[in-house]
């Protein structure tokens, strides 16, 4: 819920503090006069005054992503984020009882912060994406998740040195403000497919591979602000993939923009009734540069 996180939000136009309007939870307002409407739903969209310039996974990928992750196949990514996340905090000194704020940042249905927060007791979760319908999802996916809709190129609704850890899955990542919002001790926790992630499904769906050296690239783009704890951990998996599964997994990734979706439908009924398919990601650690 919101409440359980209003002492980390800040409003996206002017940084300062935001608390409960005046009419209870159903306004956000800040110190400088700003007032945001919560949706019934209860997620809040803190965006500055020119709006939100993307709008992010539409409700038939939000639909396909819970329906995909619903069936466990991902479950050695969202182990492996929670316990570095875990590893993370370790690091930093946190306790439990200090209710730290983890932050997942383009977060989608929310399946792996709520994870994370089922692996940390006592910690509460930011669920930001600039999706609407993912936002919905984010806001009853936990007790301990507040959802707000903001785009993570912006200025974030965070204040400065508020969060104990940021976690990145297949999402965008803004190194300069990751810095400014966590705490000193903070890390971000980075989820970044690799070549030969879905490698079997490559060829006979038309869809492309994922790029050499994202990681390295990750890594560089960040420089001057975050800087990497330790090395990149892969982590590969098998999974067995019938044609729902494949269905769902295809219509959450950006493939499903690019093929249509009659030709897509053929090609997924030509493949064998079940597949071995390769998962491979690396999950990289970093900490405030300087
Ligand atoms: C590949 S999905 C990953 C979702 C989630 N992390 C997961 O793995 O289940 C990328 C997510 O980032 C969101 N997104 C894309 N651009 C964004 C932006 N500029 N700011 C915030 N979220 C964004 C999308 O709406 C989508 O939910």
């Amino acid at each position: 819920m919101l409440a359980d996180i209003i002492d980390v939000l800040a409003d996206p136009i002017d940084g300062t503090a935001l608390s409960r309007g005046d009419a209870g939870w159903a306004s956000l307002r800040s110190e400088s006069g700003h007032c945001y409407d919560v949706a019934r739903q209860g997620y809040v969209t803190l965006a500055g005054g020119a709006g939100l310039r993307y709008t992010g996974d539409d409700a038939k990928m939000i639909a396909a992503r819970e329906e995909f992750l619903s069936g466990g196949h991902y479950a050695p990514f969202v182990e492996a984020v929670t316990g570095n996340v875990q590893d993370a905090l370790d690091d930093a000194g946190v306790h439990d009882d200090a209710e730290p704020v983890i932050c997942e940042v383009g977060a989608g249905t929310g399946y792996y912060l709520a994870h994370t927060l089922d692996g940390v007791a006592g910690a509460r979760g930011v669920g930001i994406d600039v999706s609407v319908p993912a936002a919905k999802h984010l806001a009853k996916c936990h007790p301990r998740v507040g959802a707000v809709v903001a785009d993570a190129w912006a200025r974030m609704p965070l204040r400065d040195g508020s969060i104990d850890a940021i976690t990145v899955v297949f999402a965008p990542r803004n190194a300069e403000e990751f810095a400014r919002v966590l705490k000193p001790g903070g890390q971000v926790v980075v989820l970044t497919a690799d070549t030969g992630h879905l490698s079997e499904l490559r060829a006979p769906l038309g869809i492309i591979d994922v790029e050499r050296g994202k990681v390295e690239r990750m890594i560089d783009q960040a420089k001057g602000h975050l800087t990497p704890v330790g090395d990149p951990e892969l982590v590969e998996f098998g999974m067995s993939l019938d044609q729902d599964a494949i269905a769902a997994q295809i219509g959450m990734s950006p493939s499903a923009r690019h093929i249509h979706p009659e030709v897509l439908a053929e090609r997924i009924a030509a493949l064998p009734p079940r597949m071995e398919v390769t998962a491979r990601a690396y999950v990289t650690r970093l900490g405030r540069a300087g």
